[in-house]
């Protein structure tokens, strides 16, 4: 089997606030995509690596990653205007024999190679869409456009979702393929796949596998990283 993991690094990282893309803001003195790409490629059952860099990063991100002491390809393309159109393009260059491929965001950057390796050995078992999920500490709310309530979900029922997502190459593909990569109608990718009908399937997740998003992120990002050189597992 030959596996491929796309990783869509495009975002501009608003949230975080101005400035550098997201993926290349450093944590621990190295860019979050550079973390990212060293787990994926740690993780020993990746064979591809398919960037989609911010379009005006692209020369840049192929320098960072072409210095990478590591033994998968990687290739580096312009993402697009959403995450969707991203994983779109990135999947397109694809080569033919790639049968299992990944999703995996560059802003959860300290993804434990281990969650890596699960999501790919549970679509080697047969699982045709792969998602890790955590339980969810707070009570979730659903409200209308006046903010007020109109249901609370049972709790024990949900799962905040993470990345690597893994799916049958096929999957991915006819799922990319029905929609308009112009006009993205789905955060994730196994969103799009569930609308084909197909049932995703949810292994634990890790706490470690956070998407860096907002400036406490950095923080928690820098904790957990010390916490990891102090203890001699440095990815
Ligand atoms: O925006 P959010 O933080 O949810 O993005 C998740 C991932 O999607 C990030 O790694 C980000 O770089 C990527 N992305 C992208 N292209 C975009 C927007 C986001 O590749 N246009």
């Amino acid at each position: 089997m030959t596996t491929a993991a796309l990783v869509p690094a495009a975002g501009k990282g608003e949230r975080l606030g101005a400035g550098t893309p997201k993926a290349l803001r450093e944590v621990g003195g190295i860019p979050l995509l550079v973390h990212a790409v060293r787990a994926l490629a740690a993780s020993r059952v990746i064979d591809l690596i398919v960037v989609a860099a911010p379009v005006d990063f692209v020369d840049e991100v192929r320098g960072l990653l072409g210095e990478l002491d590591v033994t998968c390809d990687i290739e580096v393309l312009a993402g697009g205007e959403s995450r969707q159109e991203s994983v779109a393009r990135a999947l397109i260059a694809l080569p033919s024999e790639v049968d299992i491929v990944l999703v995996h965001d560059a802003a959860r950057a300290l993804t434990p190679p281990e969650l890596i390796a699960s999501v790919v050995a549970s679509v080697a078992a047969g699982h045709a869409a792969v998602v890790p999920g955590l339980a969810v500490a707070d009570t979730l709310k659903q409200v209308n456009t006046a903010s007020d309530v109109v249901a609370t979900p049972d709790r024990a029922s949900l799962r905040a979702v993470q990345t690597p997502q893994g799916f049958a190459r096929a999957v991915l593909q006819s799922a990319h393929a029905g929609v308009d990569p112009s006009d993205p109608i789905a955060t994730d990718d196994a969103g799009l796949v569930e609308r084909d009908g197909v049932t995703v399937h949810v292994i634990p997740g890790h706490e470690e596998a956070f998407k860096v998003t907002r400036p406490i992120d950095l923080i928690l990002a820098e904790a957990v990283l010390a916490k990891r050189r102090a203890s001699g597992n440095v990815s």
